[in-house]
């Protein structure tokens, strides 16, 4: 790992944020005990297996093995590379980091406050326009909706004046800057170095991130033209992406689920009729960041549809988006074609409630559109109907699920279950079907000697990094190895690295934590190391254990140099006499060791 900060900085930023308050902010964590649990952001799970362990600092996912410390967590989850997320830990906690770029970043720091404040007094400017006589239009619009006043408030909507830059104006006479303006997205910059509104003759609906700040806005036409709806364009503060429209609200529903709606309208006038469970993606296709933020505020998440029509092949990646992230999916298909905010409107709330309580599960809605799309009256059109309700139901991990659907649908399409079920299961498991392949090569001698001979290396590197992280879960066991390791105990290159920064800390009695030693390792060292860390240390007898693990370190070289010389000797041609002599020597002495480690 090339760290450009030093170390002292590096740890003094992974100690500053503490892991269990980072995952906090991305998944839901229950206390069991000591440690915390949930359901793994990494992997596709239905039951917690991902781990927290403050006291040392790590995280742990008994399913997927992917583990580390906070810096590993932020590498992973933001898909960022070790410094980014450095940088990330460090402006988190506030630490100013030596480097040149900091000014950079303070400088986008600054920006942002610039375009919240700037944000702020825009939200305020179009309340306040649409409360105002011009403003009559869009109140009209309105209450032709049916949105009542208190909502209008909740909401904070507002309306631009159809003007050319009456907000400009405004802004700069409240003191902002024409830069800072201009990057706000309110305003576009025209040809003659003046600007204009973005937003002009529109009923305005503030955007805000989970905290309530308000970070763009989106405007509608108040008739038919268009575009119907103009948004801010994506700024310092907004990526459409990474945000959900009314889950500042929706968080607090104390609801179990999250509701999913596209627009705007819909949001609003569900949570005008008690809905306030119900966010919006605002017409864009599902993110994974966006999944992860539902996952977090919610256990299941129920997609609404107006209609089967279009864009459904987009809505479909959507739903395996957020089945693959491990959100418990249902779909909400609205009768009629209508959309949330009409079919609430026409039919009330206690309608809209029982439509919701019957969604469907996601292999249901597939199933149904499959059934849709597909003639079946045909024998080729239930052919390819059955071959695609295969592929969809061998992605279900669960078996009994399986069966269930298998002999619902073997009933209705009036063909056997085995063929089904064999269909299904071609498509899954690869994994088990490897499995299988590499038994039937074991009987293949060599390859049987060579698979043997890598698990034993794996052991061998396991072994080191056992030393390696009982030392750093327990400092106190290195007085009685001391005499026995040296970093050139280490056989692998990665554990030779960490040997090196550990021993040196210990012998000069300085301590390090386990938290501490995965700041210099990679992605994939680090699941290891957490697994390790996690699942073994500290051990009932922690010296105990770490003399072991040399010992058997220990045999396993002198082994693995007896088997070469055994190789060697094999081409005696090769060799003199005086060579051969030499190598039978040092196999006598490696059997004599070998039976004095063995027996001490
Ligand atoms: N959208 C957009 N730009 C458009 C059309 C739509 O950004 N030109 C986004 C808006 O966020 C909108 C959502 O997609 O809320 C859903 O679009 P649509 O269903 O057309 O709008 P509604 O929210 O139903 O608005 P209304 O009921 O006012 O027609
Ligand atoms: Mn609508």
């Amino acid at each position: 790992m090339s760290n450009y900060y030093p170390d002292e900085i590096i740890e003094e930023i992974r100690i500053s944020n503490d892991i269990v308050d980072v995952v906090m902010e991305y998944v839901k964590l229950e206390r069991k005990g000591k440690d915390y649990f949930g359901l793994c952001p990494f992997h596709k799970e239905k039951t917690p297996s991902f781990s927290v362990v403050p006291t040392k600092q790590i995280f742990y996912c008994f399913g997927c093995g992917r583990g580390g410390n906070v810096i590993h967590f932020i590498m992973n989850i933001e898909n960022l590379e070790y410094i980014e997320a450095v940088k990330m830990l460090a402006d988190r906690a506030g630490i100013q980091l030596p480097e040149g770029d900091s000014r950079e970043e303070k400088e986008k720091a600054f920006l942002k406050r610039e375009i919240t404040r700037i944000n702020t007094e825009a939200a305020r400017f179009f309340f306040e326009a649409l409360n105002s006589p011009r403003g009559e239009k869009a109140r009209e619009y309105l209450r032709k909706r049916k949105i009542k006043e208190q909502t209008v408030k909740r909401f904070g909507i507002g309306y631009a004046y159809e003007a050319w830059d009456e907000l400009y104006k405004h802004l700069l006479a409240k003191g902002f800057n024409k830069e800072h303006i201009i990057k706000s997205g309110l305003v576009i910059p025209g040809k003659k170095g003046g600007c204009y509104d973005r937003f002009r003759d529109r009923l305005i609906f503030p955007i805000f991130d989970v905290r309530g700040n308000v970070i763009a806005f989106g405007g509608r036409v108040l008739d038919s033209s268009t575009p119907k709806y103009l948004n801010s364009p994506e700024t310092v503060l907004y990526n459409k992406g990474k945000n959900l429209y009314a889950l500042n609200f929706a968080k607090n529903s104390g609801e179990k689920s999250l509701l999913i709606v596209e627009g705007y309208m819909d949001v609003i006038s569900l949570h005008q009729n008690g809905i306030i469970n119900a966010v919006a993606s605002l017409g864009t296709a599902m993110t994974e960041s966006q999944g992860r933020l539902l996952k977090k505020y919610a256990e299941e998440v129920i997609i609404s549809f107006d209609s089967d029509a279009a864009g459904q092949a987009a809505a479909m990646r959507g739903l395996d988006l957020l089945n693959d992230i491990g959100c418990n999916v249902r779909v909400l298909v609205i009768p009629d074609g209508k959309d949330p905010d009409e079919y609430v409107r026409e039919n009330g709330a206690e309608a809209f409630r029982k439509i919701i309580n019957n969604s469907i599960s996601l292999i249901e809605y597939k199933i149904r559109i499959l059934k849709k799309q597909i003639d079946t009256g045909t024998p080729e059109g239930k052919i390819k109907f059955l071959n695609k309700i295969a592929n969809v139901l061998s992605k279900i991990d669960n078996n009994v699920e399986i069966e269930v659907y298998i002999k619902k649908l073997a009933e209705e399409y009036d063909i056997s279950p085995e063929s089904l079920y064999s269909e299904v299961y071609r498509r899954i498991k690869p994994k088990e079907n490897f499995r299988k392949i590499s038994a039937n090569q074991e009987n293949n001698k060599d390859n049987k000697v060579k698979l043997l001979v890598e698990n034993e290396d794996d052991k061998l590197v396991q072994d080191e990094r056992f030393i390696i992280a009982i030392l750093c879960t327990d400092n106190s066991v290195y007085k009685y190895v001391r005499d026995k390791i040296t970093v050139d105990t280490f056989t692998d290159s990665e554990n030779r690295k960490l040997a090196r920064v550990v021993l040196e800390r210990l012998e000069n009695n300085k301590g390090i934590a386990p938290g501490e030693l995965l700041n210099i390792v990679d992605k994939k060292v680090a699941n290891d190391f957490a697994r390790i860390i996690n699942k073994e240390c500290p051990c009932d007898d922690n010296k105990k254990a770490i003399l072991g693990k040399i010992r058997s370190i220990e045999l396993y070289k002198l082994k693995k140099r007896q088997m070469e010389i055994l190789e060697l000797l094999k081409q005696k041609d090769s060799l003199t006499e005086g060579d051969v002599e030499k190598l039978g020597l040092e196999l006598k002495s490696i059997a004599s060791l070998i039976k004095e480690k063995k027996s001490g």
